[in-house]
């Protein structure tokens, strides 16, 4: 299945793609995961987009097109994917649509007013787990041992940033595969658990039909 997981910052893409890919066996592809891993390089890209991220805004299109193209034309992309973060533009979605046919957006829709405190409270690992300091976690990640740290645009002022870039020129996504029938809506606000159980429920119904 080829799935886009489309939502606000801190809607919870990150945490419910990477239990739907080990649930399902689907590659997790994350392109704010690839970036932050350049920045953390100190790749000519990871240079490229630094500024771009800290400031909330979007790296530009032809940037991460070429990234997210290159990462689907991988073999582990055969049987389907998971894509977490894009498209977040109409042009970056129109370009996905040359290279691919997509299944179902999972739209992961959340109330405004939990992003920040789930944002400000994220604690990530290199591998792409996040976790929530409520959670009661400790200094390494429960998934490969790697120390926890907290991304430099977790700041309050660059979520409120993030979130502006969101209602401008990602949220005109949902209206884009709506018109083709792709949009699933889900209950972002609910528990983890539940998110999870809604978004296998569409994938399961999904391969039924
Ligand atoms: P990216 O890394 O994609 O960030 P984002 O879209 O802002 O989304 P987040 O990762 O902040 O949120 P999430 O939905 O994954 O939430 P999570 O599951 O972690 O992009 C970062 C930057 O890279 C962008 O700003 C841009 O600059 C650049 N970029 C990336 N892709 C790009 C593209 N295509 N085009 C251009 N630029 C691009 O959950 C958040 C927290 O909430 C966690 O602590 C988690 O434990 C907790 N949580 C999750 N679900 C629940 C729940 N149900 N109940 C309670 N807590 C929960
Ligand atoms: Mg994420």
């Amino acid at each position: 299945m080829r799935l886009i997981f489309l939502g606000a910052p801190g809607a919870g893409k990150g945490t419910q793609a990477s239990k739907i890919s080990e649930k399902y066996n689907l590659p997790h592809i994350s392109t704010g995961d690839i970036l932050r891993n350049n920045i953390k390089q100190g790749t000519e890209l990871g240079m490229q987009a630094k500024a771009f991220i800290d400031a909330g805004q979007l790296v530009p299109d032809e940037v991460v097109i070429n990234i997210a193209g290159a990462r689907i034309k991988e073999s582990d992309c055969s049987n389907g994917f998971i894509l977490d973060g894009f498209p977040r533009t109409v042009a970056q979605a129109e370009a996905l649509d040359i290279v691919t046919s997509i299944d179902a957006v999972i739209n992961i829709a959340v109330d405004p007013t939990l992003i920040v405190n789930r944002i400000t409270g994220r604690r990530m690992c290199v591998c792409g787990e996040s976790f929530h300091v409520s959670m009661g976690i400790g200094k390494t990640c429960t998934k490969c041992g790697a120390e926890l740290y907290q991304r430099d645009d977790d700041k309050e002022e660059t979520v409120v940033a993030r979130m502006e870039v969101y209602d401008k020129q990602t949220a005109p996504l949902i209206q884009f595969y709506g018109k083709k029938g792709l949009i699933r809506d889900v209950n972002g606000n609910a528990l983890m658990a539940d998110v999870t159980n809604e978004i296998s429920k569409v994938i399961d119904d999904y391969n039924k039909n």
